[in-house]
């Protein structure tokens, strides 16, 4: 096992030991882990009030505006994890793609990829690339003590989605054009996004970060068939790419009930599951041999306390006889959610699973 993936290694023991790493490693635990995908953002006050004035990818290159809002969710929510602060196209950013991240939109780009010589402008990324996210996390693995850092990135799916898109989409019309219409060049954009996804992850592995998670968010618009056939290579290059580091590898979509065998098959360690599969038949799907992650369904938080906590118990019944279970919501955080009700939901999962 490598560096940070082992007692011995550059992470402390009291991080290696921690109830969330503890969990991906399919391990008993103290109480369950809880963190919150999207919890550093607008939800919070003091996200909103750090952010003025600052555009959100110039946020990300700024390691010390990035350390304070990483740390943010933690000191508030007393979660079990930190996720680095960032977003799955800085990478593509860093390499000169022409994009923007439009508040209330989403990723922008300028000129969408649609044929081999636009393929052509997606070249390697190097650590130099980044230095800012190599900097950043040496600063937050000193503050953040035996809480561990998620590391990130877009799943060359979720991205190609916005690169050929040009944005955010619904239907995926053109990525999907591309895949169904020239599979060779869609198959050449994603093994690129593969190694482009790769390098960004193993300079958050090597920088410190204690676990990765890769975001597939829009993975459930695909048929299993197609998710085999023209998906699922790329994302498996990526999690192969990191494995030799021994941290846990969380592989999470959107609408992916149908998918949560091949997602784990892909090489995760861990399976993100979103509200719409309870964890006992996520489970069943997914195999044995991998631990899963989530599943209240964000806008359950909108609801008052007691039916909050009404839910919060169905979840934690589901996962009952899971093998390593992590509690978190079924996608990001909504930005208009109360920030006490998150607060009020990790003291809840705390107090009902402490043993
Ligand atoms: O706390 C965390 O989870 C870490 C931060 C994080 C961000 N983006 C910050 C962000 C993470 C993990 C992401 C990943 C991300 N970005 C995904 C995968 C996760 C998911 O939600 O499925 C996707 C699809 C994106 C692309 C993206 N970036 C979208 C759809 C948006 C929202 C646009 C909007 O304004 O509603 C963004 C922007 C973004 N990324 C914001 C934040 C906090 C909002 C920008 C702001 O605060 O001004």
């Amino acid at each position: 096992m490598s560096a940070n993936g082992s007692p011995t290694g550059q992470q402390p023991t009291v991080t290696y030991d921690s109830p969330f790493l503890k969990a991906c490693r399919r391990e008993p635990v103290p109480h369950t882990p809880v963190w919150f995908m999207r919890q550093a953002g607008r939800s919070l006050p003091e996200y909103r009030k750090v952010r003025e004035g600052i555009p959100m990818l110039e946020s990300c290159m700024r390691p010390e505006l990035v350390t304070e809002i990483t740390l943010q969710p933690v000191r508030r929510h007393g979660v079990d994890a930190a996720i680095y602060f960032s977003d799955i196209v800085v990478p593509l950013k860093a390499i000169g793609v022409d994009l923007d991240i439009k508040p209330g939109v989403g990723p922008v780009v300028e000129r969408p990829i649609r044929t081999r010589a636009d393929l052509a402008r997606l070249r390697d990324l190097t650590p130099d690339d980044v230095s800012y996210v190599t900097e950043a996390i040496g600063l937050l693995t000193r503050e953040l003590g035996s809480t561990p850092l998620i590391g990130f990135a877009g799943a060359p799916f979720t991205l190609a989605s916005y690169l050929v898109e040009g944005g955010p989409s619904r239907t995926y019309e053109n990525a999907k054009a591309m895949m169904y219409g020239d599979p060779e060049l869609w198959a050449d954009l994603l093994d690129r996004l593969a190694d482009i996804t790769a390098a960004f992850l193993k300079v958050q592995i090597e920088a410190g970060a204690s676990a990765i998670q890769l975001f597939d968010s829009w993975a459930g618009a695909l048929a299993p068939v197609d998710y085999r056939r023209s998906v699922m290579a790329a994302s498996a290059k990526v999690f192969r790419a990191v494995e030799h580091y021994g941290v846990p590898r969380i592989h999470f979509g959107v609408g992916t009930g149908e998918l949560l065998g091949l997602m784990g098959e892909a090489g995760a360690d861990v399976v993100g599951v979103d509200w719409r599969v309870p964890l006992d038949e996520a489970a069943r799907r997914v195999g044995p041999g991998k631990a899963l992650q989530g599943n209240l369904d964000p806008t359950v938080l909108f609801a008052p306390r007691e039916a909050v906590e009404a839910k919060t118990r169905e979840v934690l019944r589901t996962a009952a006889g899971l093998e390593g279970h992590i509690f978190n919501l079924g996608h990001g955080v909504m930005p208009s959610t109360d920030p006490d009700a998150l607060t009020r939901l990790v003291e809840d999962v705390h107090a009902r699973t402490a043993h």
